[in-house]
């Protein structure tokens, strides 16, 4: 008897994106490929085919599309899980429409899992099949990949635009039970506008960073910012939960060589990629980035074992003790943790390893600062005291770690913007019982 070849087995699961979503059922928890990664054609025959189910349970992280689901007339037919508010789901969390749950971005494939959120469908967007049947993740691989391998159920779109990335990034065409074919341009995110607050952010970032070192950066100005000043430096390597374009440019100058790393030297390790078709175009086939799952990449224990690792997120606040909220205004849920705590715990393990937590010193266009004396109430302590290193602002850097509460609420008042900075003494002087 011959075997079934992997081309015939596609054509058996070819489907329409209305068929294939009518194999999710009411109740089911869906999980969606992430970020930029979402595969839009199933979630919009989803959206259409709204009548078909009941309480249809949407788990994802970051969201790139419209989000329809959590419109208020939908609410009996879908229910949004959030582990990462953003602009388009946020309000439905605020209005009680949807749900936020808390964890940390390396644990989600472990509640996938092990059981605290298992997956009943999968709807992931895929790269073309390579000639021996696999299909890359592409841009997302982080929780999507391992969702894929643990639903029961996987809808897939084989889209001829998704990059084919290079690492721990394939899925065989037998493993996918619905194939939607697609031709779409993948969702980009725009480059963010720097200004002169970002760029003196930047540049005291750059001032910790040793030649050699490996990088984590998040999304927007002021990773941008940081990478501007980076172009004197040597052999510096990636680490990161994601990369967008200013990632492409270093590595186009020589600056990211990757070779002084010690874990995957010679290579970028990245778990998601948000940015335009320059970097999905650079990744393409490119053997030199890798992408790997979120579980591997945002261990705390992986990210360790890169000699020099340097971590630069951002925050909403940061109070006098140095506890950091970076996912919560007040009791408002505005994103997540996602790999903040990974990170800032990865690189303290590291060898030669420092986390930076670098923001505006003020927000709300200069009304408020945003290091305070106490944290906002209702608002999460995201990375604690214990594990905060640096926070940066325009004004400087406030190295943390070994110091007293008097000693870090003096540097932190010393970052501080100066229009904030008397308050902030008086509160010193109250609290210490001292002159500052
Ligand atoms: N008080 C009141 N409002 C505040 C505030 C404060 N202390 N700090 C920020 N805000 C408001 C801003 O004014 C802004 O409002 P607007 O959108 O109406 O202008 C909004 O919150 C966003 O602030 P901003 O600092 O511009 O956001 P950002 O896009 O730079 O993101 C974080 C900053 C902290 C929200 C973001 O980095 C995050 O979610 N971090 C946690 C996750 C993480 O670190 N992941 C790892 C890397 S991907």
């Amino acid at each position: 008897m011959s075997k079934i070849s992997w081309e015939d087995l596609y054509k058996s699961k070819v489907v329409t994106a209305d068929e294939a979503v009518k194999k999710i059922k009411s109740g089911d928890r869906v999980v969606t490929g992430h970020a930029c990664g979402e595969p839009k054609e199933i979630i919009d025959a989803m959206v259409r085919n709204k009548d078909f189910y009941e309480n249809v349970e949407i788990v994802h992280m970051v969201s790139m599309g419209k989000s329809e689901y959590c419109k208020p007339e939908l609410a009996s037919n879908f229910r949004h899980n959030s582990i990462f508010a953003g602009a388009t789901t946020r309000q439905a969390i605020l209005d009680g429409r949807a749900d936020f749950t808390p964890c940390f971005f390396s644990e989600v494939p472990k509640m996938f899992k092990e059981g605290t959120l298992p997956v009943d469908v999968a709807l992931v967007q895929l790269s073309i099949p390579d000639e021996h049947g696999y299909c890359s993740f592409g841009v997302s691989n982080d929780y999507t990949k391992p969702a894929a391998e643990l639903a029961k159920i996987v809808i897939a779109e084989l889209n001829d635009k998704m990059p084919r990335t290079s690492g721990d990034s394939f899925i065989h065409v037998s493993e996918i039970d619905y194939i939607v074919e697609t031709s779409n341009e993948i969702i980009e995110l725009m480059p963010p506008k720097i200004g002169e607050i970002e760029k003196a952010i930047g540049e005291n970032c750059a001032k910790l960073i040793e030649d050699g070192s490996t990088l984590q950066l998040g999304i927007g100005a002021i990773p941008d910012a940081v990478l501007l000043f980076l172009k004197g430096k040597k052999d510096l390597g990636i680490h990161s939960e994601m990369i967008s374009d200013g990632v492409v440019e270093l590595i186009e100058a020589g600056v990211i060589t990757n070779k002084a790393k010690t874990l995957h030297c010679g290579k970028s390790v990245v778990t998601f990629l948000m940015g335009t078709k320059r970097l999905y175009d650079y990744v393409n086939g490119n053997p030199s980035v890798e992408m790997y799952p979120v579980d591997y990449v945002n261990n705390p224990c992986v990210i360790a074992e890169n000699y020099k690792m340097v971590s630069i997120n951002s925050c909403i606040q940061v109070d006098l003790m140095g506890q950091v909220a970076a996912d919560t205004i007040g009791l408002k849920q505005f994103s997540g943790v996602g790999g903040q705590v990974d990170f800032v715990r990865g690189a303290a393990m590291a060898k030669g390893g420092k986390s930076i937590i670098a923001m505006p010193s003020t927000a709300s266009k200069g009304k408020v600062s945003r290091i305070v004396p106490i944290l906002d109430e209702g608002a999460t302590v995201t990375t604690s005291r214990n594990d905060i290193h640096y926070i940066v602002t325009e004004f400087g850097i406030a190295q943390l770690k070994g110091k007293t509460l008097k000693e870090r609420a003096r540097a932190l008042i010393n970052v501080a913007h100066p229009d904030f900075r008397d308050t902030l003494i008086e509160e010193w002087e109250k609290r210490f019982k001292v002159k500052f």
